[in-house]
């Protein structure tokens, strides 16, 4: 199993900052999960679309300038950029980029080639997701060899057929909608599976058994000991 530390190591440190980054680089990970926004062309890595909830702000992110966000602080810790990011990363582990803003494929390919050239990132670290499918089709169509993965938060009629259609490397599943038909289907047609967000050791484990192959976790570390304790 693959375990994403879900904005970085939350569970330890403020999410989808640096600090909660390195936290997860500090327990080992084998992969982290972000999300960005754009502000003034620039890719910016936090979570929800308005700020006042999860920091100093208040508002529409993409509205801010880059100079604004300066001025804005999540728990005391800077919001950083998704360059910012990966520096610190810098090829060290698998790195799940879900654009969640609006108009985030443009910036994304913007700096694709500069995160491939000058950080230590191969092609296969780099995992773009998004609940906005046409975007992964965007980016597909630019990149053809990019890993892309839909996110699903509920169980669509045609179940997994959206990775045939972006040729995805994955499909992301709420954890709360899972089902044994969904995860064979995604299978059928090569992805793999990965579920969010699971925190549960049972959880993970039950998850482990009907086939999934990685989950996204607050506590990569505590995920990694439930998948450890099972396999012995
Ligand atoms: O990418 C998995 C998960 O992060 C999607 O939901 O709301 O936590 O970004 P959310
Ligand atoms: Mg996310």
């Amino acid at each position: 199993m693959l375990i994403f530390a879900h904005r970085g190591a939350s569970g330890y440190q403020t999410e989808n900052t640096l600090a909660s980054m390195q936290a997860a680089l500090d327990l080992g990970v084998e992969a982290v999960e972000l999300d960005v926004h754009n502000v003034e062309g620039q890719l910016i890595v936090f979570h929800d679309r308005r700020l006042e909830s999860k920091s100093t702000g208040n508002g529409l992110i993409k509205q801010k300038t880059l100079a604004e966000l300066q001025h804005i602080n999540i728990k005391g810790h800077p919001i950083p950029t998704l360059w910012q990011v990966l520096s610190l990363i810098n090829g060290q582990c698998i790195v799940n980029i879900e654009l969640k803003g609006d108009n985030t494929v443009a910036p994304m390919l913007a700096m694709y080639d500069d995160v491939i050239s000058q950080l230590n990132f191969t092609p296969d670290q780099l995992l773009f997701s998004s609940f906005n499918h046409p975007y992964l089709a965007q980016l597909k169509q630019a990149k053809p060899h990019a890993y892309v993965a839909p996110l699903l938060g509920g169980i669509p009629l045609d179940l997994a057929k959206s990775v045939s259609d972006l040729k995805a490397y994955s499909l992301h599943i709420d954890l709360g909608f899972i089902s044994q038909a969904l995860i064979d289907d995604a299978h059928q047609r090569g992805a793999k599976v990965y579920v969010y967000t699971v925190d549960n050791p049972d959880d993970i484990r039950a998850l482990q058994a009907i086939g999934v192959d990685g989950v996204f976790s607050n506590y990569p570390d505590r995920a990694k000991a439930a998948i450890t304790t099972n396999e012995n």
